[in-house]
């Protein structure tokens, strides 16, 4: 059976896979255009977005804003989504239940959406989707090619808020991924 958008909005909405369906107050699915070159992937939804239901409404919301700003890019033109749809209470890591019962719901909205450039926010989004092994600090900013589709990482916004010094390397690496998009669209 072939899912649509609104089934996979439905899931998880009503979604009792894991524990965080306990404490959520709202699930966060995917936002942004569904027929975007660039899909970003973060870790899981803050407190905000917990009460909102919307991805990166926070302070990190603004830092992504600003990074995207500098590159020339919006929201209404990329996908935005995260590992786990639910807020983990404390923002403790999402726990391996956790990231494995919501990972068929990224699959479904990678599988529909079908990017052309996938970026990992932040570690927990780099180790599940580009390797387990992988290391933000060395490796941020490499490229893989996966299918039709060249996969990178860079820091979570939420560690510029923690140290303001990573905003221009993370610059850096979205002015890269602009740039990419043009390659691979023209
Ligand atoms: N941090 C995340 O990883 N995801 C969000 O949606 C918001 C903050």
């Amino acid at each position: 059976m072939q899912y649509t958008w609104n089934d996979i909005e439905q899931h998880i909405a009503a979604c009792t896979c894991c524990p965080l369906s306990r404490t959520r107050n709202r699930p966060v699915m995917g936002r942004g255009s569904r027929q975007a070159d660039i899909m970003l992937i973060a870790e899981a939804p803050g407190g905000q977005e917990d009460q909102q239901g919307i991805p990166f409404v926070g302070r990190s919301g603004e830092i992504l804003d600003s990074l995207l700003r500098d590159c020339g890019l919006t929201r209404e033109e990329i996908y935005i989504t995260n590992i786990v749809k639910c807020h983990p209470p404390g923002n403790r890591d999402p726990q391996n239940e956790e990231k494995e019962a919501c990972f068929p719901y990224l699959k479904y909205e990678t599988y529909l959406l079908k990017p052309k450039i996938i970026v990992c926010l932040g570690r927990v989004a780099a180790q599940r989707i580009i390797s387990a092994d992988f290391r933000i600090t060395r490796q941020h900013g490499t490229w893989i090619y996966r299918k039709n589709c060249a996969l990178t990482a860079t820091y979570h916004p939420s560690a510029i808020l923690r140290d303001s010094s990573k905003y221009e390397m993370v610059r850096e690496v979205f002015c890269e991924i602009a740039k990419k998009r043009m390659e691979l669209t023209i």
